[in-house]
């Protein structure tokens, strides 16, 4: 069975002839467990698209099956149910309530489940802990770095061990470790049977999915699988390292240091052991 499925789901925003069309009769499906990728350029309607795959806004037109079952036209309520149970979202703007704490955050979704005070707040730590964030378990959300914030949202995306994750460029604002860490926390959920959606447009993260599909105006205009797509990235991988190749040789330059200068001392002791192994080898 299909997990995700869309057929011709259409969504515009604005009326009359203010009306923009920001996805135009969208097809796909997305069978359990896969890790799919989506890129395409700012404005193609990629978090549009994962907003009504995580039931947080109804398409115009179209289905959206969930299990076989038509779930885009549910009630809020019972949307929100939905979603509490299966999905957990990792927004581009990361949507941390500002006037909680972290812990209380992360471990809101798991208040909705009606779990423990004490259980909620245990998981929240040690996911958190995963995340390299438990210090900050007591901040507000704008005490927090940008990298910080992200991960916070990570980790409210995954308390609930969700089968389907949507993460909305989930390392855009972190450095090479953390990023390398957010990936692996996602390969991790991946590998453990989940369902993983992820909006990119780092070609290297891309390598990451089993799929990758490329949206442009509200379309989706390539659909890469297997080896199609290793070639795709690997090009496109090849680019960016000789760039980052090219940036590191440059940050060398800039920054190499001379050879430290060896004290005069020194220098005459290398001198006179240098000329007596020459004595020795002519003799
Ligand atoms: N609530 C809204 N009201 C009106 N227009 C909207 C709304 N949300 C999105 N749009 C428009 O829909 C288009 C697609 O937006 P979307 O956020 O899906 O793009 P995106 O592919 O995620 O871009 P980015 O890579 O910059 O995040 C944009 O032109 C945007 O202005
Ligand atoms: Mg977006």
């Amino acid at each position: 069975m299909q997990s995700i499925e869309l057929v011709e789901i259409s969504k515009s925003f604005g009326l009359g002839n203010g009306s923009t069309n920001v996805l135009k009769e969208i097809s796909l499906s997305v069978p359990r467990g896969e890790f799919l990728v989506i890129m395409g350029p700012s404005g193609s309607g990629k978090s549009t698209l994962l907003n009504i795959i995580g039931l947080l806004d109804t398409p115009d037109d179209g289905v959206y099956k969930l299990d076989g079952k038509n779930v885009a036209y549910l009630s809020a309520r019972k949307k929100a149910k939905v979603r509490r149970n299966n999905i957990g979202i990792i927004f581009q703007n990361f949507n941390l309530i500002s006037r909680m704490n972290v812990l209380d955050n992360v471990s809101l979704p798991l208040l909705y489940k009606r779990v423990s005070l004490v259980k909620r707040y245990e998981r929240a730590s040690e996911i958190l802990k995963y995340l390299g964030i438990q210090e900050k378990e007591y901040y507000l959300p704008n005490q927090l770095s940008g990298g910080q914030l992200q991960r916070a949202a990570i980790a409210r995306a995954m308390v609930n061990r969700p089968s389907i994750v949507l993460a909305d460029e989930p390392t855009g604002n972190l450095d090479t470790k953390s990023s390398k860490l957010v990936m692996a926390a996602l390969r991790e959920i991946h590998e453990a049977g989940n369902t993983i959606i992820m909006v990119t447009h780092n070609p290297d993260l891309a390598a990451y999915g089993q799929r990758v599909i490329k949206m442009s105006d509200g379309r989706i205009e390539e659909d890469v699988t297997g080896a199609e797509m290793k070639k795709d990235i690997v090009s496109q991988q090849t680019e960016s390292s000789k760039l980052a190749k090219a940036t590191t040789d440059l940050n060398i330059k800039f920054s190499s240091k001379k050879k430290p200068v060896k004290s005069k001392r020194k220098l005459s002791r290398i001198k006179n052991r240098r000329s007596s192994k020459k004595r020795t080898s002519k003799k």
